[in-house]
């Protein structure tokens, strides 16, 4: 069993594995009971399980645990309410921020931007 350490909404988070090629989605819904990402293809395709890696957005059923060692990875639980859908100081750096995971969770057959030369979904 090994031990990852990552930073989950701003806070310190341990994680244990047995297997280092395990889905970040795994961990965050099972082991940290966050159930903003969800479980939609499972192929990295549909967006369902975006969440932002120190800032960009990524598929988190296709990034392995062993590659989110010491990263900070946002969920849409940190994002806040729709009363107050930023939270605390530097609200519109989060904002900016934020606007990946926001677009790919309101348009989840796009997803999130992609690389420049890479089409999206229709
Ligand atoms: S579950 Fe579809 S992209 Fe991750």
């Amino acid at each position: 069993m090994t031990f990852y350490t990552l930073h989950v909404n701003g806070k310190a988070q341990r994680v244990e594995s047995w297997d280092p090629d395990q889905p970040l989605l795994y961990l965050l819904r099972n082991a940290l009971s966050l159930h903003g990402p969800k479980f939609g293809c499972g192929l990295g395709q549909c967006g369902a399980c975006t969440v932002l890696m120190d800032g960009a957005a990524v598929r988190s059923c296709s990034v392995s645990i062993s590659a989110v060692q010491g990263k900070s990875v946002t969920t849409l639980e940190a994002l806040g309410t729709p009363e107050k859908p930023d939270r605390g100081a530097g609200e519109g750096r989060a904002r900016r921020q934020s606007l990946p995971l926001r677009h790919a969770h309101a348009h989840p057959a796009r997803g999130a931007p992609r690389e420049p030369g890479v089409r999206g979904l229709p």
